[in-house]
């Protein structure tokens, strides 16, 4: 029985396919005019022109509008306590982040106030950034710990995400990060905390499922190659998916280590280069770009296009976090994908809806609009895809439809 059809459609968007598109190919993605699309018990069951669209079930009328996937968020450090303003000053006066970071500030400032609130604050606060999240048109997001530093602390984090997947709508994938950084009790035992990580935390997140993946910041002075080897190598043991914060201020060896170990992604890559994109792309590494970060922290954006010619697949997240991009709004990010990459409107479509959830390992059931799929959609306030990535700092997303369900995402039950 069809549940709900989505009619009068004036534009369909989606890229295509169960994986990852990569090279020439981000860009191609499907146009169809005066659409409509059917869905049965959440899952997407007719996709093509209205005239011969199935006329049961609830209609909702799209009056012409354009219609695309839902947003995938893919890389955000979502649960925390605080905020860091006074270090927006600091940088504003020329601070650099990793010096913030060193003299104790910066992540460990997070972890701090991360520690002080009580499970149930940080499940209220990631939940009301989450429900602005899901507004901006993200039905799907990724949620790391690393704010927490200890065993009981990520912990806590990893339950936060765990309670924030049950609370919904919006789907979450969660990720071990505890190698975010060294925290000032191991100040003098690195040894002692990446033993911590690789024969305790590890094998308890992947025995619990309190995450998919596990990834590790290697920067310098952070984790360097050498121990983000050892720590995705017992990850990889127990059964998690691996990412990497590679070259985000350095090239240190970070996106080589993901290609070699075959992470889902790497992440950041601001500083990589020829060898680093030849590499990903040969081993079907997802390069994940995080341009708000690039924006906020005033650095390079990332060699995008060097990574499309090398033949990388390219995703688009925002990082979300209360240091080095503290907005959630994906929008923004296919703005600055557009403005600061040079990417087009369909690489960039294509990087915050299939290429982002292959990222995360879900591209089977989302990211793009194809009967099988999950019936995650957007019918935004125009009638013309170029117009999305064209006018910025506005929420462009006039109706979210996730697991075929309207989503009412006005402050109701606030
Ligand atoms: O992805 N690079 C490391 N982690 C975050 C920043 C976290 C923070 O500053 O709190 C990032 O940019
Ligand atoms: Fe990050």
């Amino acid at each position: 029985m069809t549940s709900l059809v989505i009619t009068n459609i004036g534009l369909l968007a989606t890229p295509l396919g169960s994986q990852a598109r990569s090279g020439a190919s981000q860009g191609e993605i499907q146009l169809l005019s005066d659409a409509a699309v059917a869905v049965d018990n959440g899952i997407i069951s007719y996709v093509g022109p209205a005239a011969s669209a199935p006329s049961s079930g609830k209609v909702i009328n799209a009056e012409g509008r354009l219609v695309t996937p839902g947003l995938v968020d893919c890389h955000t450090h979502l649960v925390f306590g605080g905020w860091r303003q006074q270090e927006f000053s600091q940088r504003l006066a020329g601070v650099p982040y990793l010096d913030i970071l060193a003299a104790g500030g910066g992540i460990l400032a997070t972890m701090r106030a991360t520690r002080q609130a009580t499970e149930q604050a940080l499940i209220e606060k990631a939940g009301r950034l989450l429900d602005e999240m899901l507004k901006g048109g993200v039905t799907t997001a990724e949620a790391k710990s690393g704010y927490g530093l200890s065993l009981e602390e990520e912990l806590k984090q990893l339950r936060v995400v765990k309670a924030l997947i049950e609370r919904g709508p919006v789907e979450l994938v969660s990720t071990f990060l505890g190698a975010h950084a060294l925290p000032p009790k191991y100040a003098d035992n690195r040894q002692g905390y990446l033993a911590l990580l690789c024969n305790s935390l590890i094998p308890l997140v992947a025995r619990e499922e309190l995450a998919s993946y596990c990834d590790v910041f290697c920067e310098t002075g952070v984790f360097s190659p050498a121990e983000a080897r050892q720590i995705l190598t017992a990850a990889r043991q127990h059964g998690l998916g691996l990412k990497i914060h590679a070259d985000e201020i350095d090239a240190i060896g970070g996106s080589l280590l993901a290609a070699e170990l075959g992470a889902t992604s790497a992440d950041h890559l601001l500083a990589s280069g020829p060898q680093e994109h030849r590499q990903l792309a040969a081993a079907h590494v997802i390069g994940v770009l995080l341009p708000a970060t690039s924006l906020f922290l005033g650095k390079p954006y990332a060699p995008a296009r060097a990574m499309l010619d090398a033949g990388m697949a390219i995703a688009v997240a925002s990082d979300f976090n209360p240091g080095s991009s503290p907005s959630g709004n994906l929008q923004l990010c296919m703005n600055l994908a557009c403005l600061g990459y040079g990417l087009t409107p369909a690489e960039t479509l294509s990087a915050v809806t299939l290429n982002a959830a292959a990222a995360i390992g879900r591209a089977d059931r989302i990211g793009s609009i194809e009967c099988g799929k999950q019936a995650d959609l957007l019918i935004w306030e125009t009638d013309d895809l170029d117009y999305i990535f064209y006018r910025f700092g506005t929420n462009l997303v006039h109706q979210v439809i996730k697991n075929g369900q309207p989503v009412d995402p006005v402050d109701k039950e606030r």
